[in-house]
């Protein structure tokens, strides 16, 4: 079946199936900073925004995203630019794999949440795994990032 999505606030007509998760629609036309992992809603990587919400796109059916507006990490790159940024400087970003989900789930945070503390942040990335780091340097970085926001009357 034929249906439009707004896919970074661009119309794009595509050919799903009924059946279809995001996450294949998303990468079989291009969006390949949506990474699969576990393809269960366990890991994280697949992470997108619909409707400006983060949501995993590995559970999330097309045909549900019809007429909402869908973003994907090509989406936010100026934002999600110096946010890495951080993630470098605390040797968060290792084999990377994990850093597309990663980084639209802090990016939804940063919306959503005034002023998080660490546990606030724990418990809003709880289940976006990353198999490398051990956390503690995305966390420095979180701090780091929101903090240099706060610094320039930035949100938070
Ligand atoms: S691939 Fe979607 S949560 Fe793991
Ligand atoms: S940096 Fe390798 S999985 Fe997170």
């Amino acid at each position: 079946m034929n249906v439009v999505l707004i896919i970074n606030n661009k119309k794009r007509k595509v050919d799903v199936k009924p059946d279809e998760f995001l996450l294949d629609t998303l990468r079989k036309i291009g969006y390949t900073s949506v990474r699969r992992g576990c393809d269960t809603s366990s890991c994280g990587l697949c992470t997108i925004w619909v409707d400006g919400k983060a949501v995993l796109s590995c559970t999330y059916l097309t045909v549900r995203a019809v007429g909402k507006s869908i973003t994907t990490l090509e989406g936010v790159r100026e934002e999600a630019k110096e946010f890495t940024g951080f993630l470098a400087d605390e040797g968060a970003d290792q084999c990377g794999y994990c850093a597309p989900g990663f980084i639209m789930t802090v990016l939804a945070m940063e919306k959503e949440l005034d002023n998080p503390g660490d546990e606030e942040i724990y418990h809003y990335l709880n289940g976006n795994l990353c198999r490398c780091t051990g956390y503690k340097g995305q966390i420095r970085a979180i701090r780091k990032y929101l903090e240099s926001k706060a610094q320039r009357g930035e949100k938070r």
